[in-house]
């Protein structure tokens, strides 16, 4: 049993209805340890986005009792809330930023609403965006920026208040694979810095290995627990470029030979 401690999320038991019938969550329950990795897979419709809306207490279970580093959320008084959410630093799967605001604008927000004064904000926004490798478009739209620019955006916005969670809603949703990647890569940077990431995917191609836990869901219910095969897409991705290198190179030497066997067949003739 794990020390209460090192427990970061833990649900028992939760179910949720949407009004009254429609069982969305049956029974389910697990534990995610303060510092780690965990993917949550499963197909479209789930209940993955449905788990982390719990987790802000966006909604309530209908049974069940879930914590978040030792706070019981259904107790939870109302003006803890804003600290929940500062505790949580969520990337949507729909983004929601805004459009009519720039990346330096929309990453502030948060902060303002929490009561920064503009300057700091500024600050703090610009170094997050640089962070996340957007330094050259702090004052574009949202509608300039690629798809992969999008999310990290969102995902720096997330990251505004150094939260010890970070819930990552599909976050490669739309990407090419090399994209996918390297917003996996920035996730994994956070969590080695100490953040707790729990990331929704129906990618499970794009699991990365080095152990980390997946928590598979099908239909609301959890259907295995397990921890990521080593083997990973990355991995079969990377050996197959190089395989492909490889054959270049092999192909290129073969040219080679055979224009010196012509040079050589024409010196004797
Ligand atoms: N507010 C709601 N009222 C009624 N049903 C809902 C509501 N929100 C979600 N659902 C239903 O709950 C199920 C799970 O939805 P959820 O958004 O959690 O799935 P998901 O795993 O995130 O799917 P996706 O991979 O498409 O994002 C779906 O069948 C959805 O229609
Ligand atoms: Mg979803």
């Amino acid at each position: 049993m794990l020390h209460v401690n090192l427990v970061m999320i833990e649900f028992k038991n939760v179910s949720k209805k949407f009004g009254g019938t429609n069982s969305v969550l049956d029974n389910i329950s697990f534990l995610i340890e303060k510092g780690s990795f965990v993917y949550l897979v499963g197909p479209t419709g789930s209940g993955k986005t449905t788990i982390f809306r719990l987790i802000i207490r966006d909604l309530f279970p209908t049974e069940g009792s879930i914590t978040l580093d030792q706070w019981d959320l259904f107790t939870l008084p109302k003006s803890k809330i804003p600290h929940l959410r500062r505790k949580v630093g969520v990337v949507f799967q729909d983004l929601k930023l805004l459009l009519d605001r720039t990346v330096i604008e929309n990453v502030m927000l948060p902060l303002q609403f929490s009561g920064v004064k503009d300057e700091e904000a500024r600050r703090r926004a610009e170094e997050i965006i640089i962070d996340v490798g957007l330094a050259e478009k702090l004052n574009k739209f949202p509608l300039q920026l690629s798809g992969g620019e999008k999310q990290r955006v969102a995902m720096a916005r997330a990251l505004v208040f150094n939260p010890e969670i970070i819930l990552a809603d599909e976050p490669t949703g739309n990407l090419d694979i090399q994209t996918s990647f390297q917003i996996l890569d920035l996730l994994k940077s956070i969590n080695k810095r100490g953040a707790t990431v729990f990331m929704a995917t129906h990618n499970e191609k794009l699991i990365d290995s080095g152990g980390d836990r997946i928590i598979i869901v099908e239909r609301g219910r959890i259907v295995e627990d397990k921890k990521a095969r080593q083997k990973s897409a990355r991995a079969d991705h990377e050996t197959g470029k190089k395989a492909k290198d490889e054959k270049e190179e092999l192909k290129k030497d073969k040219i080679k030979l055979e224009s010196l066997v012509e040079e050589k067949g024409k010196n004797v003739s």
